[in-house]
């Protein structure tokens, strides 16, 4: 201003101006600049360490979920999921390594990404007491909403999620697969951007688990960017854009659901020969035409098969040969054979079995 005065010229006054207005463009072009590169990715991980003690949890986590699309982070019992989830969600700071949801980083600027996101799977915040509406409005109420507002996303919630008659009943009389959509409803009241789904269908039932996927399905068609974690890899192969293996704490492999599979080969032939005698000649037969040999065990020969058109040629070679199946099948890969294809050793801890039996 001094000098403004000084030299007192109207000239050098507009160029000042002109300068300083400049500057402000600059700096929102820089802004915009970084806003637009955030933008990119939904979530964003680099080095991600987490140690429980002795237990490293996440041994250097990288990973990245654009915009909108659909991350599947796959692995077993212990791999490290919910220690990821948990730092993404900022309910857990990393010993290293830096994270960013929505261009937030989740340690430092944990309040704004907590806005961005919604959280659902193994701490289900769900009042067992309260009804399916209640227990929305309740949420809604803690969102800021009105009464009136809060009433009405629940109710449009309950409709999307086929609970509107369940709806008036305690939560605690829900079936798992009925519990497990409240949960998902009550992660959507406040709108998130991005959202975290950990196990969603563990321990349900075949049927509660494809009508989940449907509701999945139906977040990413409003744009919504989602991390799902899962044991199963056919899971992760309905729903997911992409996906990263965990195991220890690190993540293994990374692709689309077809890359991870063409390391196993991309279904799985099994034939038991009805005479446990010809097993050896069914071994021979099999790896003649697929090309590898094949495992034998448990009387009963399995192969990796990359082209399904090779599984009516082995049909009719055995029919040939005058051998008779009692079991022929070609299923998908497991996580289990991915995995061992992957790390050359088996998950230590399988997926939970058993719990798949649960009934809803
Ligand atoms: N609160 C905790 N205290 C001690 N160890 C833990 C805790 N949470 C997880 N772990 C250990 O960290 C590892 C990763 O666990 P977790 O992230 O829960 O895996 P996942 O969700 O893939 O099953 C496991 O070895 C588990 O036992
Ligand atoms: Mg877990």
């Amino acid at each position: 201003m001094r000098r403004d005065r000084e030299e007192g010229s109207a000239d050098c006054q507009r160029a000042e101006r002109r300068l300083r207005e400049m500057s402000v463009v600059w700096s929102t072009l820089e802004s915009y600049d970084q806003k637009e590169m955030n933008m990119g990715y939904a979530i964003e991980a680099e080095g991600l360490v987490k140690h429980y003690g002795s237990t490293k949890a996440l041994d250097g986590v990288d990973l990245v979920v654009p915009q909108g699309r659909l991350l599947g982070v796959l692995g077993p019992n212990g791999a490290g999921k919910t220690t990821a989830v948990r730092v993404l969600a900022t309910l857990l700071r990393p010993d290293a390594g830096r994270a960013t949801v929505g261009g937030f980083d989740v340690v430092r600027e944990a309040h704004q990404v907590r806005s961005l996101i919604g959280l659902t799977g193994q701490y289900a915040a769900v009042d067992e007491m309260l009804t399916g509406v209640e227990n929305l409005v309740m949420i809604g109420r803690l969102l800021g909403l009105s009464r009136a507002e809060a009433k009405s996303r629940a109710g449009e919630l309950l409709e999307r999620f086929a609970l509107t008659e369940a709806g008036g009943r305690a939560a605690k009389t829900f079936s798992g697969g009925m519990r497990r959509r409240l949960d998902l409803a009550a992660s959507l009241v406040g709108r998130p951007q991005v959202l975290f789904l950990d196990e969603p269908t563990t321990g349900l039932d075949p049927r509660s688990r494809t009508d989940l996927w449907d509701v999945v399905r139906g977040l990413m068609a409003d744009g919504v960017t989602v991390l799902l974690t899962t044991q199963y890899l056919e899971e992760a192969d309905q729903l997911a854009d992409d996906i990263v293996v965990f195991d220890h704490g690190k993540v293994i492999a990374s692709g689309t659901s077809d890359q991870l599979k063409a390391t196993t080969g991309a279904q799985v032939l099994e034939v038991r020969p009805l005479d446990g005698d010809r097993l050896d000649l069914v071994a021979q037969v099999v790896g003649e035409i697929i090309g590898a040999a094949p495992e034998t065990a448990g009387g009963r020969v399995t192969a990796a098969v990359h082209d399904p058109a090779v599984v009516p040629v082995i049909v009719r070679r055995l029919d040939e040969l005058g051998v008779i199946a009692s079991e022929l099948s070609l299923r998908k890969s497991s996580l289990d054979e991915v995995f061992l294809a992957l790390t050359g050793h088996r998950a230590e801890d399988q997926p939970a079995q058993e719990k798949e039996e649960v009934p809803a």
